[in-house]
């Protein structure tokens, strides 16, 4: 695979003085309570943003929060994010309510040395997600340059990501490079083996993973909900787990894939099972094929867990996306905090993909010790598939 750094224009290449820079993030982050409960994809962003403010840019920033649909949603304005900026990066930070018109030109003509403006949530708008031409014009003409520090947007072709950098010079951020940098080690000439560790609620979301992953890494062990779709669709009783049927032709011939390639998709042979999911859950351990009508599979099992420690121990690249069970809840959180700890337990280059997993090495406190946790969960997964990230060829010459 190409070097996915190469050709990259990078932020701290060009002069940035008295220039307005229209800087596209991510902060896309979970709230409760009207407050940020997982900040990371803030803090990632902090280095571009210092970077500017320290060379003297105006730096004008676009993000998206949940998925609004081209409407106002109270819920999903960015205020809580706004705080939550100021406080990490120290500097005031004012926040617009829309992205483009008068009062956006106004605030960057009122614009104070050492401040950040943030404009309103960018997919309250329709014209967003299209990518439509004119809107794309419209959020350039706010500025002299472009900057994408949005990695874990990167595969979205959205007006903000990829149509704007038809209209001004564009560049990659600090967190854009980092990025790739670290997953590059994946994807160019890993070092062998190369364990890939998949979970997460949805099989569906993780299915065109798992078969492109097979032509690159040399075992792969599922947990998480994905592996009860994956282990009925084998033929194993799974008793009350949720499955999703409309996948087993897919995951028949994922395993085919596998098994003609030698690489073996290895699946748990025992779970944590329980009639609901709560904190107060009674939950017992039980064999694959003998989880009750009324069990649902929540965890994996302790067998499993050892299982997975032994090829985790024997590994020199890892790739980890998708918690190993409901890990929220504590009766269901061993084998993703166990999971977790053999990571960073790991002398191999570690790598943890996607929010919810990232989320959760940090709850369960197993983070250090991990060598990269990636802001984006698509995005990086996208990458590591060997696609092309449209908003990512924007920023080549
Ligand atoms: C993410 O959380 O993966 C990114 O912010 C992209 O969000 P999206 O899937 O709603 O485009």
């Amino acid at each position: 695979m190409a070097n996915l750094l190469d050709r990259l224009r990078r932020v701290q290449d060009v002069a940035v003085e008295g220039k307005r820079m229209v800087v596209r993030v991510d902060y896309n982050v979970p709230l409760a309570d009207g407050r940020v409960v997982d900040d990371a994809r803030i803090r990632a962003s902090l280095p571009t943003l210092e970077n500017i403010l320290e060379r003297g840019g105006v730096p004008i920033l676009i993000t998206h929060l949940g998925r609004p649909k081209g409407k106002v949603v109270p819920e999903l304005r960015l205020n809580p994010v706004a705080t939550c900026l100021q406080d990490l990066l120290g500097k005031p930070v004012r926040k617009l309510d829309t992205c483009v018109g008068d009062e956006v030109e106004q605030a960057i003509e009122e614009w104070q040395p050492g401040s950040v403006i943030l404009l309103e949530n960018v997919r309250f708008f329709p014209e967003e997600t299209a990518n439509e031409a004119g809107f794309a014009r419209q959020l350039a003409s706010l500025g002299d340059l472009f900057v994408n520090d949005a990695f874990a947007t990167l595969h979205r072709a959205h007006a903000s990501t990829l149509g704007i950098a038809d209209y001004l010079p564009s560049y990659a951020g600090l967190l854009v490079q980092k990025e790739i940098e670290a997953l590059s080690r994946l994807t160019d000439g890993p070092e062998h083996p190369y364990v890939a560790i998949i979970g997460g609620k949805k099989a569906r979301s993780k299915l065109g993973t798992l078969r492109d992953l097979v032509d690159q890494v040399d075992a792969i062990l599922i947990g998480g909900g994905v592996a009860f779709t994956f282990l009925h669709a084998m033929g194993h009783n799974v008793g009350g787990s949720i499955v999703d049927e409309s996948l087993f032709d897919e995951i028949l011939l994922i395993s085919e894939k596998a098994e003609e390639k030698d690489i073996p998709i290895i699946l748990p042979s025992d779970a944590v099972v329980a009639a609901e999911l709560s904190d107060t859950a009674e939950t017992a351990v039980v064999r694959i094929d003998d989880i009750p009508a009324d069990g649902i599979g929540l965890d994996i099992g302790p067998e499993t867990i050892a299982l997975f420690r032994e090829k985790i121990a024997t590994a020199r690249t890892i790739i980890w996306a998708g918690p190993m069970g409901a890990f929220e809840f504590s009766p269901f959180s061993a084998g993703t905090a166990e999971i977790g700890q053999a990571l960073s337990q790991s002398d191999a280059f570690t790598v943890v993909g996607g929010g919810e997993t990232g989320e959760a090495v940090k709850k369960l406190n197993v983070e250090e010790g991990i060598s990269w946790i990636s802001t984006g969960g698509g995005a990086c997964l996208a990458l590591l598939r060997g696609k092309a990230l449209p908003a990512l060829e924007a920023l080549r010459d």
